[in-house]
């Protein structure tokens, strides 16, 4: 009779060696073995039995072992800058196995979470959006001149009006959109409360702030009777539970062409609790987002009587919550593509 452990032992040494190590399980001499005990007589069956199983479910945790261990050698090599070296015998993609969530993918299903769960309904945005969207339907006139605070990438392409496509350089591009959307609900009683997270593009000179390709939450709500203390309410409930702490929360005037009064808001800042620190550049408030109540124009751009309905409506960056959530220290990172930094988000 096969002598179990010197089989294992054999066997073992063969994982180990194989880069198939799921085919050592295949081994003919486990079959042979198998075959083996049926020719024994019934009183040693059940322990010869016993001992063929034990020593499969050790070679099955073994290959186990090895497979892991290989997936782990086959990501080490690549460097996802360095051009394809098309000599090299190590597997050129990466296992899909080894794949993390990007941590904005993963940080952005966390908001959209929290919003949903506070009642607004959650919009998909565009890559793609027309002059009307970016500027026209929120306030900006042609020529007016806060349109240069957005420097906007065009494309060769045009719309209906004969004006080039542009890529949004705001999520807020989608608020007349929402609105039209939701008006029969609106007029129905219903409050319109929706919000939209996506990703926005600006042609800014990089730095550790600053990325040409970065992601924008927008939040509207409009019903009757609706107040700038709703704003703030709603604004500080959001931030609060995405931090997962107490926050104190500041509004300063501002301008923007699409809200009216509109507001710089901030908050103290998570880390230092308004101490002071590096992260606050030590004057404990972090300014975090534009909002105000939304324009009458923005409202009849929408089909909706601002003589009736008031809203209030946010946008922010994204990249700058998970920063300040994880101490991200530079904004490049997160378009990088460099695996050190992506693996930190399992
Ligand atoms: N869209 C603005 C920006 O990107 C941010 C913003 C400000 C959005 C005020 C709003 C708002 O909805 O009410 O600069």
């Amino acid at each position: 009779m096969t002598d179990s452990n010197n089989l294992l032992e054999t066997l073992l040494e063969r994982v180990n060696a194989s880069d198939q190590p799921h085919e050592v399980l295949r081994a003919p001499e486990l079959r042979a073995m198998a075959d083996e005990i049926k020719t024994l007589p019934p009183e040693e069956r059940a322990g010869a039995g016993r001992a063929l199983n034990e020593l499969k479910q050790a070679l099955a945790a073994a290959v186990q072992e090895r497979e892991a261990g290989l997936l782990d050698q086959a990501v080490v090599p690549i460097d996802v800058t360095a051009p394809m070296d098309t000599n090299s015998s190590a597997p050129s993609l990466l296992p899909v196995g080894q794949g993390t969530t990007h941590p904005i993918t993963r940080e952005i299903a966390v908001m959209s979470d929290i919003l949903q769960r506070m009642g607004f309904q959650i919009f998909e945005s565009r890559e793609l959006d027309d002059q009307y969207h970016m500027f026209e339907a929120l306030n900006f006139p042609e020529g007016h001149p806060a349109r240069d605070d957005y420097d906007t990438f065009l494309t060769v392409e045009t719309d209906d009006n004969g004006d080039p496509l542009i890529a949004p350089a705001h999520t807020s591009t989608m608020q007349n959109r929402i609105m039209r959307e939701l008006k029969p609900q609106l007029e129905q009683g219903q409050p319109i409360a929706a919000a939209s997270i996506d990703r926005v593009f600006r042609n800014e000179d990089l730095d550790p702030r600053h990325e040409h390709t970065f992601y924008q939450h927008e939040g509207i709500y409009v019903d009757k009777d609706v107040h700038a203390g709703m704003l703030v309410a709603t604004l500080k409930t959001f931030l609060e539970s995405y931090y997962q702490t107490e926050l104190s929360v500041r509004v300063n005037p501002f301008y923007f062409p699409f809200t009216e009064p509109s507001f710089e808001f901030s908050l103290s800042c998570p880390f230092c609790k308004g101490e002071g620190c590096n992260v606050c550049s030590q004057s404990g408030w972090i300014e975090l987002l534009g909002c105000g109540m939304i324009h009458p124009n923005v409202l009849k751009a929408a089909g909706i009587d601002p003589e009736v309905y008031t809203g209030f409506a946010w946008g922010g960056g994204v990249d700058r919550l998970v920063m300040m959530k994880y101490g991200i220290e530079d904004v490049r990172h997160f378009e990088s593509a460099k695996l050190e930094f992506l693996r930190q988000f399992k």
